[in-house]
């Protein structure tokens, strides 16, 4: 139904637009193909749209820019990592004095512990420790679930995301566990750690459960990763019966899905997991996350906490939990990410889907745009009910030139699929602009 090769002309002009809207970018991205591998930092900074990366000046609230000077509505938002909006100035304090008064010591700061609290109360698990990443937190979780139940699987969901943790990069194809593809250099074949799952299938955790050699489900309660996959009615308490009755520890990790409120939706939507994991936002762009527990969970790690070896137990590291982070944690949670800042930014990405759906209705198109909180995403596809679902609708070409035109005309969108997040500092007229910039895109597109 789209037209391929209006698609490719369309994208190509906008490609053209690109390089000449970006002279002073183009000429440190070929700067930088020199020193750095790829020309870039970090390997995803090749994924945005257009035939460099931009190299960003400065970003504060909702806005950023670039050094060519030009200013972008940000719906990126550092794919989350920014959530609560750039560069708050008291993060910015927080972190200033920290760092005046020493980083990394191997020593608790006095921030720790408040955190601590702050997750507890948010998040309903009462004990928690430090990370540097939610990948890293992930890793560490999954440890923990191995040594407490003694099994040696780990369950996810196909299509799932949870960081660069090997366990996780598989997916299922035809009912077999296989590396996802574009992983590199699987550390083992995935299938020898990990049960791969279709989500909103009760029947299918239920059988593999039941075989009992798997120690957690690693899950986000909605996918957030392959588009917004919603969980159906019912189904995360199956998910909990199910873990619970083969005594399967249930890890849920909020480090996107914080974008349903101030505790996620363990809060939102009275989960009852044995392990919350949260990164990203939490640091206010700071590198930071946490992994709480269970007091049963808690109480089951003590007497490993307490081994001269727990250095080498394989969670942890020198840096993490260090004071710098510790800080941005605390001045991030006690100002943002609150109820009052989700009243905000929550009805602006309904905003958001609402001028999507009106484009997508008056096109006549079979794609629909999905909502949690204040994240909301459209997709080429009717609403999916699992991963594999969402994954078969990606269309990477419609995708580049939606976030290229998008791009060329001020706004940010994440470089993978078609995310849109919403802070406190975005409004209305942000949520317009992005509105009439996409129906544009698809009346060029279908016209
Ligand atoms: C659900 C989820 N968990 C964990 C991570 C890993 O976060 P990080 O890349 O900061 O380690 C991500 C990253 O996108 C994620 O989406």
């Amino acid at each position: 139904m789209i037209d391929r090769d209006r698609l490719a002309t369309l994208r190509s002009d906008e490609e053209s637009r690109f390089v000449d809207l970006h002279p002073r970018s183009a000429a440190l991205a070929a700067e930088a193909r020199g020193p750095l591998l790829a020309g870039v930092p970090m390997p995803w900074m090749t994924r945005w749209a257009g035939s460099f990366p931009l190299t960003f000046d400065t970003a504060t609230g909702a806005r950023l820019t670039d050094v060519d000077g030009i200013e972008y509505v940000d719906l990126c938002l550092g794919d989350t990592g920014a959530m609560t909006g750039h560069a708050l100035p008291q993060v910015a304090d927080a972190i200033a004095e920290r760092a005046r008064t020493g980083i990394t010591t191997m020593l608790p700061s006095t921030d720790a512990t408040w955190a601590a609290e702050e997750l507890a109360r948010r998040f309903r698990v009462p004990s928690w420790q430090f990370a540097i990443s939610a990948t890293d937190a992930n890793r560490f979780v999954l440890r923990f679930a191995r040594h407490l139940t003694g099994r040696p699987m780990i369950a996810v969901f196909d299509w799932c995301y949870h960081g660069t943790v090997d366990e996780t990069f598989a997916v299922l194809e035809d009912g077999q566990v296989i590396p996802r593809p574009g992983s590199m250099g699987p550390q083992v074949d995935p299938a020898e750690t990990t049960a791969v799952l279709p989500f909103n299938d009760v029947e299918a955790l239920d059988k593999r459960l039941a075989e009992g050699d798997v120690a957690c489900l690693l899950m986000e309660p909605a996918l957030t990763n392959i588009g917004i996959v919603l969980p159906e009615e019912g189904y995360l308490d199956a998910v909990r019966e199910i873990t619970r009755r083969h005594g399967v520890l249930l890890i849920i990790d909020e480090t996107h899905t914080l974008c349903a409120g101030p505790g996620g939706c363990t809060a939102a939507w009275d989960l009852e997991p044995d392990f919350v994991v949260v990164g990203k936002a939490i640091g206010g762009g700071v590198p930071a996350a946490a992994y709480g527990m269970s007091r049963g969970v808690a109480d089951a790690l003590a007497e490993p906490m307490g081994r001269p070896e727990i250095d080498i137990a394989g969670v942890g590291g020198t840096l993490t939990a260090n004071a710098l982070s510790m800080a941005a944690v605390r001045a991030t949670l006690s100002t943002c990410l609150r109820q009052e800042d989700f009243d905000v930014a929550i009805p602006l990405a309904q905003r958001f889907t609402e001028g999507v759906s009106g484009v997508i209705d008056e096109h006549d198109l079979p794609w629909h745009v999905q909502r949690l909180g204040c994240r909301a995403e459209y997709w080429f596809c009717p609403p999916p009910r699992d991963g594999a679902a969402a994954a078969a609708a990606v269309d990477e070409d419609l995708e580049a030139f939606l976030h290229l035109w998008a791009l060329n005309r001020g706004i940010l969108l994440t470089p993978f699929h078609n995310m849109a997040l919403f802070s406190p500092y975005h409004s209305e007229a942000d949520v317009d602009r992005h509105t009439e910039v996409f129906g544009a895109a698809i009346d060029a597109l279908t016209a």
